[in-house]
């Protein structure tokens, strides 16, 4: 057979539209030759992690010699405990992170000729994961100042391919929240052969009174899978490692996808002690909530334009190019994120930190915006 390998390669997995995730750290220190870099360009825990997960670890580090629970059976234990025994462990399927679990769901679900919805601005994974399998995307934008789920042109979308709906709330990269009567309306009237998959990473952070998970859509045995992730309040995104719920049928559906060993040891240790440290969290919202005031206030005098966030973030619309924006930023010592790419044109996502950072980077902003 004349022609290369090539030939048997799927065209849906042409390299393309890679997902590669914000850059590290290190790669930016090197770059810049800066001693000192505040990264607030990834989401993650300004905190650290939570000492009950890293004092796991430590527990845990002589054990790695052996292979791990050849099940995930103890952390779906933990979670259904965590859930109040609302959820069954049966409900739970875990996965290294809640990127691969946006993969697991859709390699669960999608064939070629199937169709996802997504509403632009919105986290890239869903589409491209979706494009690799050889499904179709169709994007119904949110709408509107307050970047609204249009339920309406969501439902008109939906035919016979129609697979998965992603909603994200809180959303990254715009910081807004999907109110839970525009969620009970699309899910009212969704069809049998569509899963509404809500991505809720962020939901520690949401404070909206409107604000709700996925929880109640399960517990009343929708057609819903959540997304959730031990990298964002935990601190743990080293690790790797995520989780889903839904009801019992598709959740052991998906499970089907697992491999024996897939959570590695210190994963599953720290997020079950993670799980455990309420004091951690409700430390790391209330320093994100205060800093977001303080935030706020610094952005209205400096004039720039930003969204209210139920996250861990705001998202700034600064009067610049965004490349040469974060450029700058980068000279005065700030990663911040450009989510062009994200749908969300013009824009940079900035992670709020501790004082010192935050200080750090409105000063940066100053220098840079007000001359
Ligand atoms: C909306 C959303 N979903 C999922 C993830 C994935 O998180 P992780 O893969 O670190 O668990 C992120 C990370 O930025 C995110 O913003």
């Amino acid at each position: 057979m004349s022609g290369g390998i090539e030939q048997i390669f799927k065209t849906s997995l042409k390299p393309k539209s890679e997902y590669k995730g914000g850059k590290g750290k290190k790669e930016i220190l090197k770059k810049s030759g800066k001693k000192k870099i505040y990264k607030l360009s990834s989401n993650e825990n300004i905190l650290g992690s939570s000492p009950k997960a890293v004092h796991a670890l430590i527990t845990h580090i002589n054990a790695v010699s052996e292979y791990p629970d050849r099940t995930d059976q103890k952390l779906r234990t933990a979670l259904s405990k965590f859930y109040g025994g609302v959820l069954s462990p049966e409900q739970f399927v875990t996965c290294n992170s809640g990127v691969a679990m946006i993969d697991f769901i859709s390699r669960a679900f999608l064939n070629k000729g199937n169709e996802i919805i997504i509403s632009n601005p919105a986290f890239k994974p869903y589409q491209v994961f979706a494009q690799k399998l050889g499904a179709t995307v169709q994007d119904v934008p949110l709408v509107g100042k307050y970047f609204n789920l249009d339920v309406e042109g969501i439902l008109k979308k939906i035919n016979k391919n129609t697979r998965l709906i992603y909603l994200t709330t809180p959303n990254n990269p715009t910081g807004t929240h999907i109110p839970k009567p525009q969620i009970d309306k699309l899910i009212e009237s969704i069809p049998d052969h569509v899963i509404v998959v809500i991505d809720e990473v962020y939901f520690q952070f949401a404070q909206a009174e409107d604000y709700t998970t996925a929880l109640p859509y399960v517990d009343h045995d929708k057609n819903v899978i959540a997304i959730n992730s031990f990298s964002k309040a935990y601190g743990l995104a080293g690790l790797r490692i995520g989780y889903a719920y839904s009801t019992e049928k598709i959740a052991q559906y998906m499970s089907q996808l697992r491999v024996p060993f897939m959570l590695n040891t210190l994963s599953m240790e720290a997020a079950i002690a993670a799980l455990e440290d309420k004091e951690f969290i409700n430390i790391t919202v209330n320093l994100i909530n205060s800093e977001k005031r303080f935030l706020y206030r610094e952005l209205n005098k400096i004039g720039i334009k930003y969204w209210k966030s139920e996250a861990n973030f705001i998202t700034i619309k600064p009067d610049m190019d965004d490349k040469l924006f974060e450029e700058k930023m980068i000279e005065q010592g700030i990663m911040v994120r450009r989510v062009a790419s994200f749908g969300h044109l013009g824009c940079v996502r900035v992670t709020i930190g501790d004082r010192q950072a935050n200080r750090a980077y409105v000063r940066a902003l100053r220098s840079i915006l007000v001359s």
